[in-house]
């Protein structure tokens, strides 16, 4: 069995292909990367030596070369654009980039596109939970870009691709929560907005769980499905969970959201702060000011068997071994 990996330079992508290189049911891991040279630095630090099985062929989005290839029966498609500075890179990347993948994809293989919570928006006002059939509405460039991405697939008639809306995805391998472990280091631990936000989370082992979950069996007559980890957690959940495993504690400040914008804004033109705070764009700030993002994970579960066992601390206690493995805390 042969598997296709896109983004296995990033967080997601290259978890699954170290789940995938320990499989003994799969048999070549092909992954299509922009820099192989920074792939290999990576999988060599995480101690994998042992690459027989792992073909990286230099490609990238929007227009993938996949001629090398050969025939795959399963895709995992990671690649993507999160941060971006403008509308047109989500859309050129996120849509382009993943409509001509499958285009290029050699054989008929099972597809499944990481896409996201942010493609349906916050929870709506008055509901627990946001569920698949409340109208989506994404209220980031990234947001509407997932959602674009999805329509345009359907459309081009591309057979057995599942879109997984994914919420935070937390796990070892993530460099975004970096700045929440460096804040926790400190005796003031500052989280927007007064009024408690809840979210959805999903592990990255729960993740790879549900990625394989599809390929085993399917999800009914599901074509797109949100996934998450047991519970919904709050933004002082979140800070107070990585100060516990990080043996720290601190006070808890909620800063009034107008003070984010300029600093969000300052960070389009001054590109050393985007380089710092790349998750505040102006463009992403916008999902900052929503206080729910809960979405209702029960129709995968029930349609696919799956259901996600981590827990936050366990998570995160994880997460920070691997940022202090790779001295980046
Ligand atoms: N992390 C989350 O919390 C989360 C939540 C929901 C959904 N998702 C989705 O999950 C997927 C993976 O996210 P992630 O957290 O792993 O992101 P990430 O760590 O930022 O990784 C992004 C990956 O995409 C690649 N990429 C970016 N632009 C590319 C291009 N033009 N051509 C080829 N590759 C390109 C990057 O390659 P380089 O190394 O070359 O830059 C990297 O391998 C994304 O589609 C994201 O939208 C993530």
């Amino acid at each position: 069995m042969r598997l296709l990996v896109t983004g296995a330079t990033g967080f997601i992508g290259r978890t699954i292909v170290l789940r995938a290189l320990a499989d003994r049911g799969i048999g070549e891991v092909v992954a299509p990367v922009r820099s192989p040279e920074k792939l290999r630095a990576q999988l060599a630090r995480e101690g994998v030596t042992h690459t027989a099985k792992l073909r990286v062929i230099k490609a990238g989005a929007p227009r993938w070369d996949l001629r090398e290839t050969g025939a795959v029966d399963r895709v995992v498609h990671c690649a993507g654009v999160l941060f971006g500075r403008s509308r047109d890179e989500y859309f050129r990347i996120n849509v382009d980039g993943t409509l001509d993948l499958l285009r290029q994809l050699p054989g008929s293989p099972r597809v499944v596109v990481l896409s996201s919570q942010s493609a349906g928006g916050p929870t709506p006002t008055g509901h627990q939970a946001k569920k698949l059939d409340h109208p989506d509405r994404p209220v980031s460039w990234y947001g509407e870009s997932k959602l674009h991405m999805e329509a345009a697939v359907r459309e081009a008639g591309h057979h057995d691709v599942f879109f997984l809306r994914a919420p935070m995805v937390l796990g070892p391998g993530d460099r975004a929560t970096l700045p929440l472990f460096q804040m926790v280091r400190g005796k003031v631990w500052t989280k927007p907005g007064v009024k408690p936000k809840h979210f959805s989370w999903i592990s990255s082992d729960d993740l790879v769980d549900a990625i394989e979950t599809w390929f085993h069996r399917g999800a009914g007559e599901l074509g797109t499905a949100h996934v998450t980890s047991p519970g919904t957690i709050s933004d002082a959940d979140l800070m107070l969970t990585a100060g516990k495993v990080s043996g720290r504690k601190g006070r808890l400040v909620a800063v009034p959201q107008f003070l984010l914008k300029p600093v969000a804004f300052a960070s389009k033109f001054i590109p050393a702060i985007g380089e710092k705070v790349p998750s505040l764009t102006p463009d992403r700030a916008r999902e900052i000011w929503a206080d729910r993002w809960v979405i209702d994970g029960a129709p995968f579960e029930e349609a696919s068997g799956w259901r996600g066992r981590a827990t936050l601390e366990d998570t995160l206690a994880r997460t920070l071994a691997w940022l202090r493995r790779e001295r980046l805390v």
